[in-house]
């Protein structure tokens, strides 16, 4: 890890534009390391430059569920979501006179690791207990107390996921916090902290912005960047082997 801030990346989800828009403001502020969190496909129209993208930029990748269903078949989705994953999987699979940039993606994404620990802090793309496919929602706090303790155990000092697409942080002992009942910054506290970076490609906390976060030596950020969504959503339309519906929710954030 280097010594300067490092950007956080999760749920891009082959949307483009967002990635693009959310790399230019990486690059503005001068954040040189940039991390991405898992699903890097599915439901989105563009998986190839996407992979590319995170390929050539980021140092540290984890895989999502949607990366993994991509080998070992998307039984367990809704069938919007099997729908567009099976379209990727048709844009990046490689073969006999396909493109043989697509064998280095298909490389790529099937030897993600599933989680990582640096120090005191561990990534996932789920949760510490599954760290591909375990949801921890806000709920969670009052309705499952001893899944976050357990989750807690797992958790050194601070956890940083994605896979709800709602940033925000858990904090042990206290709650939830959204970034915006935090001003958009958490300040490191001795409390363990399990921190969701969001999702850059498919936000679902009703801001259709994207969404990543900045881990500063001690505190984190969550950035909100604008991007053509009316161009991503044109692309999904015209792929008839994508459900309309994921273009209509990217206006929602939902
Ligand atoms: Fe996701």
């Amino acid at each position: 890890m280097s010594s300067g801030p490092v950007a956080i990346i999760s749920d891009l989800h082959s949307n483009l534009e967002a990635l693009t828009a959310v790399f230019r403001e990486i690059d503005q502020r001068g954040i040189q390391d940039v991390y991405c969190l898992g699903d890097i496909i599915g439901y989105g129209p563009d998986p190839g430059p996407v992979i590319e993208m995170v390929r050539q930029r980021c140092s540290l990748v984890l895989r999502g569920n949607h990366d993994e269903a991509l080998f070992r078949g998307a039984d367990d989705f809704n069938p919007i979501a099997r729908l567009a994953l099976e379209t990727n999987r048709e844009m990046i699979r490689p073969g006999f006179l396909r493109p043989a940039i697509r064998k280095v993606w298909w490389v790529f994404l099937r030897d993600l690791k599933v989680s990582e620990q640096r120090g005191e802090m561990l990534f996932v793309h789920g949760s510490p207990r599954d760290p591909i496919r375990e949801y921890v929602m806000k709920g969670d706090v009052m309705f499952s107390p001893r899944k976050m303790e357990e989750i807690f155990e797992l958790i050194p000092q601070f956890a940083f996921g994605g896979h709800t697409h709602q940033p925000g942080v858990f904090i042990e002992g206290v709650g939830h916090k959204s970034p915006e009942e935090l001003g958009f910054r958490y300040e490191f506290s001795k409390e363990k902290g399990f921190i969701n970076v969001g999702s850059v490609g498919q936000p679902r906390d009703n801001n259709p912005l994207s969404c990543f976060l900045v881990l500063h030596s001690d505190s984190v950020e969550w950035v909100r960047v604008a991007y053509d969504v009316a161009a991503v959503q044109d692309k999904i339309r015209r792929n008839k082997a994508i459900d309309d519906l994921c273009a209509d929710r990217l206006a929602l954030g939902r």
